[in-house]
């Protein structure tokens, strides 16, 4: 169901999606996704211009989407998300910092800086934290394979530790700027 009003670029792209998830075809998703970032014209003219830097598209029990523009040089805190998740970026670059697990805890592993078009798919078991070192934000859509919103995962502090239960407003006030 959607959340909001797109248009019919990001509606055709969701169903198709949406379709590659009821047959089990991830390598499906990420082939179209990559086209959609190589040209994401259909997509930018179908959607609004917002003024926050997430946003719900759309979910159901197969597919949840957002809208992603990762906000300049601020680092969001460590995180699971319980279901593969797939990054589709169509403007500047994101950067994924990977965490291993320790016990409760998270440890950084290393980064990766992704610049688009890139689409980047994540495991089940995939613990990370995302930031832009751009001047301005990035702009992508998140496809996760499930129904996220009703997911239980857990969010860890900037320094991977402190694991609780994901609540939007905490990941947002464990957000930290940095240069
Ligand atoms: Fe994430």
């Amino acid at each position: 169901m959607y959340k909001i009003d797109v248009g019919e670029g990001v509606k055709k792209l969701i169903n198709e999606v949406v379709g590659f998830k009821k047959n089990n075809d991830q390598d499906g998703i990420v082939k179209c996704l990559q086209e959609m970032t190589e040209n994401p014209e259909a997509v930018i003219s179908s959607l609004p211009d917002f003024d926050c830097d997430e946003v719900l598209l759309y979910v159901d029990d197969y597919v949840t989407v957002y809208y992603i523009a990762t906000s300049s040089k601020i680092l969001y805190p460590p995180h699971e998300h319980g279901m593969i998740a797939v990054s589709a970026l169509y403007k500047g670059t994101e950067t994924h910092v990977f965490y291993n697990r320790d016990g409760e805890n998270v440890v950084e592993r290393n980064r990766v800086t992704f610049e688009a078009p890139a689409v980047v798919d994540l495991t089940i078991e995939t613990v990370h934290a995302i930031c832009t070192y751009d001047d301005e934000p990035n702009q992508g859509l998140h496809f996760y394979l499930g129904d996220l919103e009703g997911q239980k995962r857990t969010l860890w502090d900037s320094d991977g530790k402190n694991p609780q239960q994901y609540i939007h407003e905490k990941y947002l006030s464990l957000s930290r700027p940095f240069n």
